[in-house]
């Protein structure tokens, strides 16, 4: 496996075109406002991709020519674009989850932007306001474009990061593969209704367990997101001293040992991780959620020790999200529960043919927003508070488009006041989520389960 170590990145967003090189030149030449990013070509495909030693499996779908979906690498504070090129034979979208866009930028079909038809192209631009860790997938027909590869990892790059001797990019995901290696029906009605329809084959960047080459006793930057469409991971280092940095983004107010940490899908991690002195040694990062216990990828220490120490880093700076006004801030109710009715329900983006969930008692069938009104409507500027409640025996991810909550409170758990995007709610959970509406527009919030999100999980807030 390769590692990125931060020459090569700036190799590697050089030969990219991502912007910052670029941009800077033409900066210098005095041009900041005729100054446009390079365009990044994000061409839907369908590939074979070889998950299983019994040969590969068809139906693969990827942005680019073959493999996962590139990693994308953005600057904070610096303008992105990229041109959705639709190559396949289904609708599609790109959302760039928890990157703060605007909303005309989210990817939402119908609520936001038209569909994007086989042969069609959308470019998006934006300035990412956030370094961390995020990520990219379509918004329409989710379960199956997403179940078949469409999810890719974003890093969104701050000069003023603390120096690591090592990075590397972790896209945590499985596949719904029979004993031929070709994809089964990607979900079952009874554990939609659950859990979610779990996949056959887990990878790590599209292969079983990748290993890293990173520097004896060095300072590691290890990013990781949750792409797959059902699984909740518990997340544990082996073999080395560990210390979770960042979550969903934003830097946490105090670190931690990931010691079975849960996150859910949608979810990122940013992990330091302080590599043995002995060359040769191997550190693991695994999943030890359920009764089968998966060591997900792992990291070699090469060379002779750096000696670097984990408490010598530096903080994280933190993204300038606003601070919640809690003495002004206005509560939503929001609740999550299963909802009686189990009718195929008829929808034009990628409906699944049965409802399950609701927020608020109101199930909703599919992604369009019709005929379900805003859960609420936010004045721009003013604080709200979302009162989570969650009545089922499930699990649930919830994730906002387009604005940062503050974690607040929880009746079950001590939690840190961390910054996030998605919020992995318990049975019987009650959390407090405060945010700024500070981003005009029509907002989606749902589960990201696919399978609860696409049974009707879903709701929206509209800003104005
Ligand atoms: Cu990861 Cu509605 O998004
Ligand atoms: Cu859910």
């Amino acid at each position: 496996m390769t590692l990125f170590t931060r020459r090569r990145l700036l190799k590697t967003a050089a030969v990219a075109g991502v912007g910052g090189v670029g941009l800077a030149a033409m900066a210098r030449l005095g041009g900041w406002a005729a100054a446009a990013p390079e365009q990044v070509l994000l061409k839907t495909a369908k590939v074979q991709a070889t998950f299983m030693d019994v040969g590969p499996t068809r139906d693969v779908l990827t942005y680019g020519e073959a493999g996962m979906p590139p990693v994308l690498r953005m600057k904070k504070g610096e303008p992105f674009a990229a041109r959705l090129v639709n190559a396949i034979d289904d609708p599609t979208t790109i959302h760039w989850h928890g990157i703060r866009v605007p909303n005309k930028m989210d990817g939402v079909p119908f609520l936001v932007q038209p569909y994007v038809y086989t042969g069609d192209h959308f470019d998006y631009a934006f300035t990412p306001p956030d370094a961390g860790t995020f990520w990219y997938h379509p918004h329409c027909n989710t379960l199956e474009q997403m179940g078949h590869g469409l999810t890719g990892v974003i890093v969104v790059e701050n000069p003023s990061d603390p120096k690591f001797d090592a990075e590397a990019v972790v896209n945590l995901r499985d596949w719904r593969l029979g004993d031929d290696a070709q994809f089964i029906q990607q979900f079952r009605p009874r554990d939609a209704a659950k859990t979610g329809t779990y996949g056959t084959v887990r990878t790590a960047n599209w292969v079983d367990q990748p290993q890293f080459d990173a520097p004896s006793g060095g300072l590691v930057r290890l990013r990781v997101a949750i792409t797959d469409v059902t699984r909740i991971y518990a997340f544990r280092v082996e073999g080395a001293e560990a210390a979770v940095i960042a979550l969903d983004g934003n830097p946490v107010p105090h670190r931690f040992s990931p010691d079975a940490l849960l996150l859910g899908p949608g979810q990122r991690m940013d992990l330091a991780i302080r590599m043995p002195d002995e060359e040769g040694a191997i550190v693991g990062l695994g999943d030890i959620r359920g009764t089968k216990p998966k060591t997900l990828a792992t990291l070699r220490a090469t060379g002779a020790s750096l000696k670097r120490d984990l408490r010598d880093l530096a903080p994280l700076e933190a993204n300038p999200v606003q601070e919640v006004d809690l003495a002004s801030a206005r509560h939503i109710a929001l609740s999550l529960s299963a909802t009686a009715e189990n009718v195929p329900s008829d929808s034009i983006c990628g409906t699944l043919g049965y409802s399950f969930w609701a927020i608020n008692k109101v199930p909703w069938p599919g992604d369009t927003p019709d005929p379900t009104a805003p859960l609420a409507e936010l004045k721009l500027g003013k604080s709200y508070v979302i009162d989570m409640e969650n009545l089922t025996p499930q699990s649930h991810p919830m994730h906002l488009h387009g604005m940062s909550f503050k974690v607040l409170s929880s009746s079950t758990r001590q939690v840190q006041p961390v910054i996030s995007d998605t919020y992995l709610i318990q049975p019987n959970e009650k959390v407090q989520l405060g945010f700024v509406a500070d981003n005009p527009g029509d907002w989606l919030l749902h589960c990201h389960i696919i399978e609860h999100q696409k049974t009707g999980m879903t709701s929206y807030v509209r800003v104005v």
